[in-house]
């Protein structure tokens, strides 16, 4: 099995909000249909839940916020979600959603639900959940990234490999000669340094990543504007991004 996060840099244009990128959708389908595994897809929110989350002052910490701005924020994800559906049921992709509510209580994950997953993913249909604002307890709520659900999935399911599709072209050494950098192992010394040199939304799936790959998991980063790169990382052949060795 093999779990693949769709950024939102790259389904939607972030510097519009409330648009749906679905060329590159229909793009990435094209190529996860050459996939030998059974896979499955998380995506993130981007001008969608982003936008909202910041117009509303709502974050990833627990907490009351506006009734009002988390109903728009789950409406906005829910939009883009049958965006994306629709776009790769179109493009003969078989989608089966999976709403982060279905294997998530509080900010934990079901581990009895997620474990089901895999199955659904072995039936031919591919499952799909995306970030979320999500229910916490005593009138609290949170925002759940997809970077979080790639996190939570991996701990329980251990999958060979887990890809971050992003819109650039893996994890640089230096944001300015923008050098890409090829491999990082388990005990690598490099991620300090790497870690000072990106932005901080990078930063933070670095250390997801990490993280990810010390249950065993290959982690792979591949800029979605280059899709075949997707299928080459997943069957195993050469391809253009980092690895961080599980
Ligand atoms: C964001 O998910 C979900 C909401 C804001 C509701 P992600 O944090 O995974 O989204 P991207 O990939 O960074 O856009």
């Amino acid at each position: 099995m093999i779990l693949i996060k769709l950024g939102g840099s790259i389904i939607t244009d972030k510097t519009k909000p409330l648009t749906a990128n679905l060329a590159a959708v229909r793009k990435i389908a094209l190529q996860l249909r050459r996939l030998e595994d059974p896979y499955m897809i998380v995506h993130g929110g981007g001008s969608f839940g982003h936008y909202w989350s910041v117009r509303y002052d709502m974050h990833t910490k627990p907490d009351r916020y506006s009734p009002k701005g988390i109903s728009v924020v789950k409406n906005s994800m829910v939009d883009l979600n049958r965006l994306v559906l629709q776009t790769l049921f179109r493009s003969k992709v078989l989608p089966y959603c999976l709403p982060p509510t279905d294997f998530v209580s509080g900010n934990s994950p079901i581990a009895s639900k997620v474990k089901e997953i895999p199955k659904i993913a072995h039936t031919g249909l591919v499952p799909v959940s995306y970030g979320d604002v999500m229910w916490f307890g005593k009138n609290r709520f949170y925002i759940l990234s997809g970077d979080r659900i790639m996190g939570m999935l991996t701990r329980i399911l251990r999958p060979r490999l887990a890809i971050f599709v992003t819109n650039v072209d893996g994890v640089y050494s230096d944001i300015k000669t923008k050098k890409i950098i090829r491999e990082i192992g388990r005990e690598s010394p490099t991620i300090a340094e790497v870690r000072m040199d990106v932005t901080g939304g990078m930063s933070r799936k670095i250390k997801e990543a990490t993280e990810m790959s010390k249950c065993g998991t290959d982690v792979i980063f591949v800029n979605g504007r280059f899709p075949q790169r997707i299928a080459a990382a997943a069957n195993g052949k050469e391809f253009e991004g980092t690895i961080f060795r599980g």
